[in-house]
C-alpha cells in the first residue's frame, strides 16, 4: 500500500461526514447549488481546492454531493478516495454531454450503460484483457425505473468519455456517431473503472447541453428544466 492509500490526499474530512451515496457534478459550484436546492440540512464536508462537498438528506436518506472536476484524471482521484478511503458505496455522476446520435436531442437525459474512451485509464490496471467501463446494473435499472416513474424521457446506451474537449481529429465526432455512440463527455469511463477496481457501484446520468450535428443548444430556461429532470432522476436513483 502506498502512502497515498492511507489518507485521503484531496478530500479532507472524516469518513462519517460522507454518505454512502455521492452525487458528482463536474462543477463544484453546481455541487453547492444542488446541496442548497435539492438536499435538506446540507453541511460542508470538503473545501480543499474549492472542490466543495456537502452532505444532507433526500426524502430521509443521507446523500452527499461533491464536485468531480473536469476530465478523467480529476474524476478518478476523487472517486478513488471516496471509494477506497472514505467508505462510499455508490457514485452517481450528474453532468452535461454533447449529443451525437440522430435521436439524441438537447434536453434529453442519457443514462450511460457503458463508456468508450480514448483515455488509457483502463489499460493501467494489471489485467490480461482491456477492461470495459460499465455501469452498475442495479443502479442502471434504478435510474431507468426512476425516469419512467417521473415521466422523464431518457435514452440508455454507450457514451464516449474523451480526454479532450477540442479534438484535433476533425472526423472524431462523425466516427463516434457511426459506431452508435450516443453522446460525448469527459468523466464517465474514469468513474466506471474506479468503481470496478474497488468493487463499488457507479452510474452516469447526463443531460444533453448541445448537439454536434444539428447544432442544438439550450436557452437558460430549457437548461434549467433539463438540469432539474436529471436531478430528479438522480436523487430518486440515490434514494432506492
Ligand atoms: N459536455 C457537454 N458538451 C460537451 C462536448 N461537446 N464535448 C465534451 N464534453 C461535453
Amino acid at each position: 500500500m502506498s502512502q497515498f492509500e492511507t489518507v485521503s490526499a484531496c478530500i479532507r474530512c472524516d469518513k462519517e461526514d460522507i454518505a454512502k451515496v455521492v452525487l458528482m457534478p463536474g462543477d463544484p459550484l453546481r455541487a453547492k447549488f444542488i446541496a442548497e436546492n435539492f438536499l435538506e440540512g446540507p453541511t460542508l464536508f470538503n473545501d480543499v481546492r474549492n472542490m466543495l462537498g456537502y452532505t444532507g438528506s433526500y426524502k430521509g436518506k443521507r446523500v452527499s454531493v461533491m464536485g468531480s472536476g473536469m476530465g478523467i484524471p480529476s474524476m478518478c482521484l476523487y472517486a478513488h478516495e471516496l471509494y477506497t478511503q472514505l467508505g462510499v458505496d455508490a457514485i452517481i455522476r450528474v453532468g452535461s454531454t454533447g449529443g451525437l446520435a440522430d435521436g439524441v436531442h438537447a434536453r434529453d437525459v442519457v443514462i450511460a450503460m457503458s463508456a468508450a474512451t480514448n483515455s488509457s485509464i483502463a489499460e493501467l490496471y494489471d489485467s490480461p484483457v482491456k477492461l470495459a467501463p460499465t455501469a452498475d446494473f442495479e443502479m442502471l435499472r434504478g435510474a431507468v425505473t426512476s425516469a419512467e416513474e417521473l415521466g422523464v424521457g431518457y435514452k440508455v446506451g454507450q457514451v464516449v468519455s474523451s480526454d479532450v474537449f477540442y479534438n484535433p481529429r476533425p472526423d472524431a465526432a462523425r466516427r463516434y456517431r457511426d459506431l452508435g455512440l450516443l453522446c460525448v463527455e469527459m468523466e464517465t469511463a474514469g468513474l466506471y473503472i474506479e468503481a470496478q477496481a474497488s468493487r463499488k457501484k457507479a452510474i452516469s446520468i447526463l443531460t444533453v447541453s448541445d448537439t454536434f450535428f444539428t447544432g442544438e443548444s439550450l436557452s437558460a430556461e430549457e437548461r434549467e428544466q433539463s438540469f432539474t429532470d436529471m436531478m430528479r432522476v438522480s436523487l430518486e436513483t440515490a434514494w432506492r
